[in-house]
């Protein structure tokens, strides 16, 4: 490609009216991968600098020879820069993917200047350098992936992107512990910052725009490892919905926000009597801290014994769940796992739990509720304070997680192994609730169809009540749950 472009800033040598300044509307090259694309607001920008961080073995370099060959297809020459990986080893990769355009070039430098050179007499449209650790500027002190090399190298980088126009792609390690000289250091010194997240044990891949300053920050990219390379997910969907049996114990379904994505996603929870004097809160993707606060709200507020228990708590997927929201749902599935009883099917709960036991509201509960609408979720627990859209789904208002537990079928009486400093009273269920309460079970939580569960606890003196998810139960019976008749957040659905 002719190198033609002008460089994308200019600077005044004197203070000048702003108006008077000269620019170029953004010229913005779409990759053609519609995930990347989304999560960089329509493409690279030409002539800025995008760092793509990760972990080892994320798949940075996958993501970006994929994307090197398709901005060779739409853009020009692009060079693909590698300090860490022999020619052949990339010949091989890109076989493999299949990204082999003749305008896709490789050089294999670890010092940046070569790389410079190599811009100033070819001008491709784009260049890729992976990584930023280990590429070295020889005036500067330090070995490579110390900060002041790398500080230098991206500096340098950045400064011939803006100079040539040249879209210039980093990438950045991440490590697990810290993220010294990683990308939070080069932050600032980069136009767009973009984080690629994922289980390497699980093939889905995240995308993340933490910075960027050309476009909007918070849209998600989903990706699925395959042997053919990353390929765009538009459609997360049921992604993170696991494959549990339909009457496992310690499973709860939440909807959390990547970005403005609302994804399903399953919280499950393994509660097994302990051998030690500290039980183990053992949690992967789904935050430990939150984990033993939720214990111990619901040992303190609630009553269920769980000092005597090991509790592993998991995300499904490979997906991390940092945000409140998924609170709810963790509290129910410690607690279902903790009294062995599971929750009704095609149940979503959303909702922050507070240290009083309280349910709080989310952000963008309505978005939530569509999606999982969409996915065949049939009811909602949801903040009592929630009065927004219902997303066509049935909704349980739930002001503390007592109400939560009750309306989800997991009160405490006639558990098997914990105990409760509030057991329910059968006669109260369904007739008795405080007005405003959702002491409704999910009746019309099942899907039509589908075996419903039995969420019914032993009641005092042994007599076990036919009612079985609302239908089943005799009119008028005190042990009648609220069926799929009641209208969701009327006065009988939460009786
Ligand atoms: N033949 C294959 N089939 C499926 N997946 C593969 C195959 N080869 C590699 N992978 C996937 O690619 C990942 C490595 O990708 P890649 O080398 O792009 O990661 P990276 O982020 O650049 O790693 P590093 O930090 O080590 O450079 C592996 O973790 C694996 O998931
Ligand atoms: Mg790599």
């Amino acid at each position: 490609m002719a190198p033609t472009r002008r460089p994308v800033v200019t600077t005044p040598a004197a203070p000048v009216p702003i108006a008077d300044i000269g620019f170029d509307d953004l010229s913005r090259q779409p990759v053609g991968i519609g995930e990347l694309d989304r999560v960089l607001g329509g493409g690279f920008v030409t002539g800025s600098v995008t760092l793509v961080g990760g972990e080892p073995g994320a798949g940075k370099s996958t993501l970006l020879l994929q994307a090197a060959d398709a901005l060779a297809d739409v853009a020009g020459t692009v060079v693909y820069c590698s300090a860490e990986e022999s020619p052949e080893q990339i010949r091989g990769r890109a076989g493999r993917l299949g990204t082999l355009h003749p305008r896709l070039q490789l050089a294999c430098h670890t010092d940046v200047t070569a790389i410079v050179s190599i811009l100033d007499d070819h001008r491709p449209a784009a260049c890729v350098v992976d990584s930023i650790q280990t590429v070295e500027h020889p005036d500067v002190a330090g070995v490579a992936g110390g900060v002041a090399q790398v500080r230098e190298c991206a500096s340098v980088l950045a400064r011939t992107a803006k100079r040539l126009g040249i879209t210039v792609v980093l990438v950045g390690h991440v490590t697990k512990d810290g993220q010294l000289a990683g990308p939070r250091t080069l932050e600032h010194l980069v136009d767009t910052v973009v984080e690629f997240d994922g289980d390497r044990h699980h093939a889905l891949r995240l995308l993340r725009a933490v910075k960027n300053r050309f476009g909007p920050v918070g849209e998600v990219g989903c990706f699925e490892m395959t042997a053919d390379g990353l390929r765009s997910v538009g459609d997360a969907g049921r992604l993170f919905v696991g494959e549990a049996a339909p009457d496992s114990t310690g499973v709860a379904t939440t909807l959390v926000l990547e970005g403005r994505r609302p994804l399903a996603c399953e919280v499950q929870a393994l509660v097994a009597p302990t051998t030690l004097a500290n039980p183990r809160r053992i949690t992967s993707g789904l935050d430990g801290a939150r984990l033993a606060v939720l214990t111990a709200v619901l040992q303190q507020r609630v009553g269920i014994g769980l000092l005597d228990r090991d509790i592993y708590a998991a995300s499904v997927g490979g997906l991390r769940i940092t945000e409140p929201a998924a609170d709810l749902a963790l509290a129910l599935a410690v607690a279902s796992g903790a009294i062995d009883r599971p929750l009704p099917l095609g149940v979503v709960a959303l909702g922050e739990v507070g240290l009083a036991g309280e349910i709080r509201q989310v952000a963008r509960m309505s978005d939530r509720l569509a999606e999982a609408s969409r996915l065949g979720f049939g009811s909602a627990l949801v903040p009592a304070a929630y009065d927004g859209a219902d997303g066509g789904m049935s909704l349980y208002r739930v002001r503390d997680l007592h109400e939560a537990l009750r309306a989800a079928g997991l009160h405490s009486s006639g558990r098997r192994d914990a105990t409760a400093d509030r057991p329910v009273d059968a006669a109260r269920m369904g007739a008795a609730a405080e007005p405003g309460s959702a002491e409704a079970r999910m009746g019309a939580a099942a899907e039509p169809g589908s075996r419903a569960r039995v969420s019914v606890s032993e009641p005092e003196g042994g007599h076990r009540p036919e009612a079985r998810m609302g239908a089943a139960a005799e009119p008028g019976s005190a042990e009648a749950r609220m069926g799929a008749a009641a209208e969701p957040g009327s006065a009988e659905a939460r009786k």
